[in-house]
């Protein structure tokens, strides 16, 4: 696979690249494909089946990569979740060469090797080049099983016409490099619509110090907001999570702790330069006690006790007039129980906004703590958009769907 004359298009670079190679003897051609993402700036990860590495072996895709190959799915075959971790780590999957039979395996939804277990933890855009003898190519079984992978979003670069390992010619050649990368660019192009965009999100309830062990708070669990942040981050663009609550891991999302109010506008102040997108899904508190008190408040001494509660400035709004936010597109978030439209439109012109997201807290089947969410979202140009009961990361989606066509272009 010569590829002095092929450009590695712009998408791919500084991409997480998991390349899976099987047991066909184009497994050779693709080393060089593995070294020209690497020398472009890709991110790349190879893992193996069996008898791929009975045609090239691992150190030459380790000393090309400079990144160990996996070779198996236990934890002394290169990471500590070897069956999940590639396809949870990458943001483009290349499988080549295919095989028939790894192809077999895939459409049967098989996990029993490396290659097969990655594909089936993938959560990114899957580009497969299969590769075999011509006789196997043409075979109904194998035509289904490339038309399934098809039907499932799997990107499929058809073999060439040519000389094949048999002696034959046919067709069942690896295509070439060129193929691959337009295909893979063109993948790339249409999932990670925020590719080179920084977005920030805010998730939680803040907690507004009452004495050193009490706070004032709400119910907010911080899911919606991870959701978002988690959704774009899958969409290509680097995300920092200013939140009260704590999250899983998940890669291209840095997590920012906070606690007060106070404490996320100083962290939002911090990184809102530059930023694309700020997507403000923490519900602040808008009051606090005025005075925190020192240590803990004893009953002996306060039999009864009132609270002096002042008013939090409204973060959103406020950093809608800083000049470090300017040109920031903002999205506020509003729990309403009542007339979502209404009071969503009311609040989006009163903050400033380009676009809010209401969402109704008076249903007990989403909302608050639940997994599920439904609401409208508005935006400033006047467009509405009902979004019916679904996961929070289902709604994450929706809302960036709607979202990203409105961002200023670069
Ligand atoms: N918000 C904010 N700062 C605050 C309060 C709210 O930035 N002190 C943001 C929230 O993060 C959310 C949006 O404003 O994105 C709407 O929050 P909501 O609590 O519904 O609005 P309020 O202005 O507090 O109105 P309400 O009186 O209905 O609570």
């Amino acid at each position: 696979m010569p590829l002095d004359k092929t450009p590695i298009p712009d998408e791919l670079r500084g991409l997480r690249l998991a390349l899976l190679v099987s047991g066909g003897v184009a497994a050779y051609k693709v080393v060089d494909l593995a070294s020209a993402l690497t020398q472009a700036g890709c991110q790349v990860r190879v893992a193996m089946t069996p008898s791929a590495m009975r045609f090239v072996g691992p150190p030459t895709f380790q000393g090309v990569t400079g990144n160990p190959v996996l070779t198996g799915l236990w934890p002394a075959d290169g990471a500590p979740e070897p069956h999940v971790w590639l396809g949870d780590w990458a943001q483009l999957i290349i499988l080549a060469p295919a095989t028939a039979n790894v192809i077999g395996r895939i459409a049967g939804g098989r996990s029993d090797d490396i290659v097969t277990a990655t594909l089936l933890a993938a959560r990114c855009p899957v580009v497969i080049a299969p590769a075999m003898n011509d006789a196997m190519w043409s075979k109904q079984v194998v035509r289904e099983n490339v038309a399934a992978l098809r039907h499932r979003g799997v990107t499929v670069v058809e073999p060439e016409t040519g000389h094949l390992a048999s002696g034959h010619v046919g067709t069942g050649r690896l295509a070439d490099a060129s193929k691959l990368l337009k295909a893979m660019a063109e993948a790339v192009r249409a999932r990670y619509d925020l590719a080179g965009r920084r977005v920030i999100v805010t998730a939680g309830g803040t907690r507004e110090r009452i004495d050193s062990v009490r706070f004032i708070s709400n119910y907010s669990s911080g899911k919606m907001g991870f959701a978002i942040a988690a959704a774009a981050a899958d969409r290509g663009a680097q995300v920092t999570l200013v939140s009260t609550a704590g999250h899983p891991v998940h890669h291209g999302v840095e997590v920012k702790e906070v606690v007060t109010a106070d404490e996320m506008l100083e962290e939002l102040r911090a990184d809102i330069k530059g930023a694309d997108l700020l997507m403000m899904a923490a519900a602040v508190a808008d009051f606090r006690p005025a005075k925190a008190a020192e240590g803990k408040i004893r009953r002996e001494d306060t039999p009864t006790l009132t609270l002096e509660l002042e008013s939090i400035p409204d973060l959103i709004a406020a950093l809608g007039r800083e000049k470090d936010a300017a040109g920031v597109f903002r999205v506020g978030f509003a729990a309403e129980d009542s007339d979502l439209a209404g009071k969503g439109l009311e609040k989006m012109k009163r903050k400033g906004l380009q676009g809010i997201v209401a969402n109704d807290i008076s249903r007990k089947d989403i909302g608050f703590g639940s997994d599920h969410n439904a609401g409208v979202v508005l935006f400033s140009d006047g467009s509405s958009h009902e979004l019916e009961k679904m996961t929070k990361r289902e709604m994450a989606d929706r809302i960036l769907d709607l979202v990203v066509p409105r961002l200023p272009k670069h």
